[in-house]
């Protein structure tokens, strides 16, 4: 194990020999390859993450941003997953300050009116910017299926845009490759803990006021930010999907 900010890791190498490995080999190797790594875990169905890497290392850094506007059914989730695997879970919260003058400024709803990126920024992005600086790595549950305008060419082991601990941050999307329906046979053998909301019609969760249940044959990416349309939609904790790979 290393935590040296000059032990550059081969990239496109790890996507080599991973391609056809299953998703808890790579959460090991990454595990055992950076001391400075961390579970980024939403309260959705990206809980099988935490369940592999438990498994791998029980002491796992695991963390959620606490937007302040996540469903009431995914904060009892995210306590439940923390006694059912007897896990630490931090929760990154807005930094008060920017939050205060953001709300004070333009209320609780204004990504109705002007979209989500002031919004996801002050309570989104700023944290998680603040969480990867302690980091060398983080684990991400991102899959190409999630997004056919922005996630189709995600890697399992990237370089990411956003700077980390060391000179690289590296991001590892251990599901890349997974579908849905692999997701959730996973839960299902493994009798996982999951978000009541999935048996409400919600199949990807994000915050309450930006996140709806999707009708059959709607792609789940739908239901993210409905009012604005569009193929891209990114709340830019996942910019590199955006702007090119780092
Ligand atoms: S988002 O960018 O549109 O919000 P999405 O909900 O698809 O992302 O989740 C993809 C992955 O991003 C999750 O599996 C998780 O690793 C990370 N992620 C998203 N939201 C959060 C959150 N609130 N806290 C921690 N990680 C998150
Ligand atoms: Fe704000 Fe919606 Fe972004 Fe959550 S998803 S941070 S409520 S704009």
């Amino acid at each position: 194990m290393s935590d040296s900010p000059a032990n550059l890791i081969d990239v496109a190498k790890i996507n080599q020999d991973f391609a056809d490995k299953r998703p808890k080999e790579l959460i090991k190797h990454a595990i055992e390859t950076h001391g400075k790594i961390a579970v980024s875990f939403s309260g959705a169905e990206d809980v099988i993450l935490v369940d592999m890497a438990t498994k791998i290392d029980p002491n796992v850094q695991v963390f959620c941003l606490d937007t302040g506007r996540l469903h009431a059914q995914t904060y009892q989730f995210i306590e439940k997953v923390r006694s059912h695997y007897n896990i630490q879970i931090e929760l990154m919260s807005p930094e008060q300050a920017a939050l205060e003058a953001f709300t004070k400024e333009k209320g609780l709803y204004s990504f109705y009116q002007d979209g989500h990126k002031e919004c996801c920024g002050v309570r989104k992005i700023a944290p998680l910017k603040r969480k990867l600086t302690t980091l060398d790595a983080w684990i991400t549950g991102q899959r190409k299926d999630q997004s056919p305008g922005t996630r189709t060419e995600i890697d399992l082991c990237e370089v990411d845009n956003f700077p980390g601990a060391g000179e690289v941050l590296y991001k590892y999307n251990p599901l890349a490759n997974w579908t849905s329906a692999q997701v959730w046979e996973y839960i299902k053998i493994f009798d996982v803990p999951f978000n009541e909301l999935h048996n409400q019609g919600y199949v990807s969760i994000g915050c309450e006021p930006c996140t709806r249940p999707v009708l059959p044959n709607q792609h789940e990416r739908e239901g993210r930010w409905w009012w604005e349309g569009g193929e891209h939609k990114e709340c830019g904790l996942h910019a590199s999907n955006i702007i090119g790979k780092g």
